[in-house]
């Protein structure tokens, strides 16, 4: 059983099924019903913390507590006391005060729900921490695999673009490799982490040889918030080079699927006819996304409980 959900790294092959089994039986049980209603986390308070931007995941966690039962509230960094000074572990100590069962964080330092959890007895949720992971953005992205293909285990899957920086990349890595994909990385040099091998990927310079054969292509968006300049010329020489289009699409198996964790950057990652191409699954991913969010806080929240 879960104690916090900070990393798939740390997250057992046994655990992540569980929570797509979850998620599964969540968006036949309550996500596709007229009425989104369940008491599964009645009396469970959940209050999401962002330091960093963001649509899908704030929104998603949101709506899968609210769809739980549970009582739900958001804080902006710039909207908190931490803008008077108050440090981020006695922000944290504050929410728990609250009774805050589950404590959901994004920030831009790599370890900062690691930090956290360590000063509280309130579950910690890793929703994105700098470059190193976004456990419940893969989650997502290996119940859409799932769904579209029927398993993981076997499965070529090419992640491209900037890995580097990608915390989506590494949880996806983690992930998937537990669960038996083979996983091959693909982007160009300056983008692409020393010692990457050392995670059980095969690394490529060449997009084309990545795609080869995949089952699965998985275009990561390019993080210029998070870059030093002059990693690649332009965006556009990067979308001749490195992006993601017709033709290379075509190289991977006839019935292979388009991930991106989104927000997409049309023309950059993905040319912007095959993002709304009848191989995209995106829109599928945004959905299943409530999905592994109602079934991840049910197994921190449960726990608690036990
Ligand atoms: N994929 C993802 O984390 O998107 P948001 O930044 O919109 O949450």
């Amino acid at each position: 059983m879960l104690n916090n959900l900070l990393g798939l790294k740390e997250t057992s092959a046994d655990d992540i099924t569980a929570i797509l089994d979850d998620a599964e039986k969540f968006k036949k049980e309550v996500l596709q019903k007229d009425i989104k209603k369940s008491d599964a986390l009645k009396g469970r308070s959940i209050i999401t913390l962002f330091f960093e931007n963001s649509t899908r995941t704030r929104v998603s966690f949101e709506l899968a507590s609210k769809y739980l039962g549970a009582a739900a509230a958001n804080i902006s960094a710039g909207g908190s006391s931490i803008t008077k000074g108050e440090s981020l572990i006695d922000t944290i100590k504050t929410l728990e005060a609250m009774a805050a069962d589950v404590i959901i964080i994004r920030h831009s330092a790599s370890g900062a729900p690691h930090l956290v959890a360590k000063h509280t007895e309130s579950k910690i949720v890793n929703a994105g921490d700098g470059m190193n992971e976004h456990p419940t953005q893969a989650l997502l992205d290996m119940m859409t695999i799932r769904e579209k293909k029927g398993g993981i285990k076997g499965l070529k899957v090419a992640i491209v673009g900037d890995v580097k920086h990608s915390r989506v990349a590494r949880s996806n890595i983690y992930g998937l490799s537990k669960l038996g994909a083979e996983v091959a990385v693909a982007g160009p040099s300056t983008l692409m982490p020393k010692g990457i091998e050392g995670l059980g990927v095969k690394a490529y310079y060449d997009v084309e040889k990545a795609i080869e054969g995949a089952d699965v292509v998985m275009g990561l968006r390019i993080q210029l918030e998070r870059q030093k300049k002059g990693l690649f010329p332009s965006v556009r020489e990067y979308h001749k080079c490195f992006g993601v289009n017709k033709q290379r699409l075509r190289l991977a198996k006839p019935d292979a699927i388009l991930m991106h964790p989104g927000p997409v950057n049309r023309g950059v990652e993905l040319s912007a006819d095959i993002v709304d191409g009848e191989q995209s699954v995106i829109n599928e991913q945004v959905t299943n996304g409530v999905c592994v969010r109602m079934a991840a806080l049910n197994m921190l929240a449960a726990g608690k409980r036990a």
